[in-house]
């Protein structure tokens, strides 16, 4: 809770009007979603369709990978998709996972196919994203898609960036015109979420800061969204950050932990400080990761409804 000195009364003097911050519940969002493409996919069944159809590779066996395969899987199952998920040996060859892929993308039962990255280091990341079939990249890696997003085409835009937008439409938060400082230039995440926020509809001035950012704060302090994506726990701190900002975070890292579990996860914002000064703030976890896990279903439903003229 905080006072903002927002309201001026009949009498012309300032007053104090309690505002709560708004933490932007994607979990929630994200539970509300998913159901609406179960129902959407047990009409289609109903009329006699095939169900959607993800393909998931992961190669090797990092662990936080296991688990977010793991979770597409079950998001999968949820909502009546069908899944194959191929777990391959951390000393498959290039051409083996080439391969592989090769064999997906001419399977037209298949709406959706993803490599979870990363992938062992002696295989060429750019290689394996540019040999998936662009109209079934559900990631949106693939530099076809990347470039349609650039230049604001229909394409499918990658999980988390496509979580952040939502969240912020659901929750009403005014893009046009605001200072929108998005920390990190990730692929996957911060080079598409700046590309989003400045395009029309979001209409926001964009800074993209990054490590080579000589004075991060210097821009944080006036912006009115920051989104940061950098993977390092507690990284925004309060005084970083605007009276009144949104504040949307990326982040989920396990941190040790004197706990049953052994960790704690931490997103890039130490929240605890930072609720107390913003307008509105995702949590971590509950925050964006939901939403991601949405977005590929999302573009799964919306590949399968291409292909069959739905
Ligand atoms: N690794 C981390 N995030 C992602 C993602 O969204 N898709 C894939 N394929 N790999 C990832």
């Amino acid at each position: 809770m905080k006072l903002y000195a927002t309201l001026h009364n009949s009498h012309n003097m300032l007053y104090f009007c309690p505002q709560m911050t708004k933490i932007l519940d994607g979990k929630a969002l994200a539970l509300t979603l998913r159901s609406k493409v179960k129902e959407e996919v047990a009409v289609l069944r109903e009329a006699g369709h095939r169900a959607p159809h993800l393909a998931a590779i992961l190669v090797g066996q990092d662990g936080a990978s296991m688990t977010y395969v793991n979770s597409k899987e079950k998001d999968c199952q949820y909502v009546g998709f069908e899944s194959s998920v191929y777990r391959l040996s951390a000393d498959t060859t290039e051409k083996d996972l080439l391969s592989k892929i090769e064999a997906i993308n001419t399977d037209k039962n298949v709406d959706g196919l993803i490599v979870q990255l990363p992938v062992p280091k002696h295989i060429d990341a750019t290689k394996i994203t540019e040999s998936i079939n662009p109209d079934i990249d559900v990631d949106g890696f693939h530099t076809l898609n990347v470039g349609k997003l650039t230049i604001d085409e229909d394409t499918y835009i990658s999980a988390t960036p496509f979580g952040v937008i939502m969240l912020l439409e659901e929750y009403g938060i005014e893009t046009r015109g605001k200072h929108c400082v998005v920390i990190g230039r990730s692929n996957i995440v911060g080079r598409p979420m700046s590309i989003l926020m400045s395009q029309g509809g979001r209409d926001s001035t964009v800074t993209v800061c990054h490590r080579h950012t000589h004075d991060i704060r210097e821009f944080t302090k006036t912006a009115d969204i920051v989104i940061v994506a950098v993977g390092i726990p507690e990284f925004l701190k309060a005084s970083m950050v605007k009276e009144g900002a949104t504040i949307i975070d990326v982040g989920i890292t396990r941190v040790d932990a004197d706990n049953k579990r052994g960790y704690v996860l931490k997103g890039d914002v130490e929240y605890a400080s930072v609720k107390e000064k913003c307008s509105a703030i995702t949590p971590v976890p509950g925050g964006v990761g939901p939403m991601t896990r949405y977005g590929l279903l999302h573009n799964t439903l919306k590949s399968y409804k291409k292909k069959l003229n739905l």
